[in-house]
Formats: structure tokens, C-alpha cells, sequence
């Protein structure tokens, strides 16, 4: 199995790592895979994500996946960014090796179910 140099870079000095003060949406998600965990802090104004911060506990994959996916959304519709998946992730990230490919999943989850959660409280 071998991570593309871009992989290694992010996951050895990953952006965004943290949280928000009075974040506007938090979400989480657990993998289906694995016992690796994420959670998503986001700053939302007018249906645009201001900012966002992880603490995503996971593999090497998990870790450039959930910077990568920052990177990403932030600046971004949170409509649009819905439609993103792991394929676009690993793409961005120079292909992650096919099995690790799901690992990008707990940070999108995460992201979803903050977003769920938003919207909720918006109605
Ligand atoms: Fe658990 Fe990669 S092995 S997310």
C-alpha cells in the first residue's frame, strides 16, 4: 500500500485541526469500518462555510482526508459541498490506495450530520 507523497505531506502536517468557538453547525460520525472518529466545526453565513475545524482520530488516510476535505468545503455553498465524495477526496489527495479510499468517509459523515443537524435548527 503506498500513499502518494501529497497524502504523506497533509497527514504529517495536517491544516485546520481544532475546533470553533460557538461554532454555528458541530457534527460527528464514527466510521463503519473502524473505530476512528471525526468531528466537523463549522462557521456558516448565508449558506456559505466562513470556517471550519476537525479532530478527526484515524489513520494516515483519515487525517489528509478530513485537512484535505477543509480545504475543500471552506468558501464553499454547503449545498455544494454535499454532493462531494471519497472519490473526489482521494482525487484531490493524488489517489489514496483503493482500500483506505473508505477512510475518507468519517470526515464526510461528519460533515453531513453537521449540516442535518443546521438545518434542523433553521426550520
Ligand atoms: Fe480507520 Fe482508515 S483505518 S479510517
Amino acid at each position: 500500500m503506498f500513499y502518494s507523497r501529497k497524502t504523506l505531506e497533509i497527514f504529517r502536517n495536517p491544516q485546520h485541526v481544532g475546533s470553533l468557538q460557538n461554532p454555528d453547525a458541530f457534527g460527528s460520525a464514527k466510521s463503519l469500518y473502524c473505530s476512528d472518529y471525526a468531528e466537523i466545526y463549522l462557521q456558516i453565513s448565508k449558506g456559505l462555510i466562513k470556517d471550519a475545524k476537525f479532530l478527526t482520530n484515524g489513520c494516515c488516510a483519515a487525517i489528509a482526508a478530513s485537512s484535505i476535505f477543509i480545504d475543500m468545503i471552506k468558501t464553499k455553498n454547503i449545498e455544494e459541498n454535499e454532493k462531494l465524495t471519497k472519490e473526489d477526496i482521494s482525487q484531490a489527495l493524488d489517489h489514496l490506495p483503493l482500500q483506505k479510499i473508505t477512510c475518507s468517509l468519517v470526515i464526510i459523515d461528519a460533515y453531513k450530520n453537521a449540516i442535518e443537524i443546521y438545518l434542523k435548527k433553521q426550520r
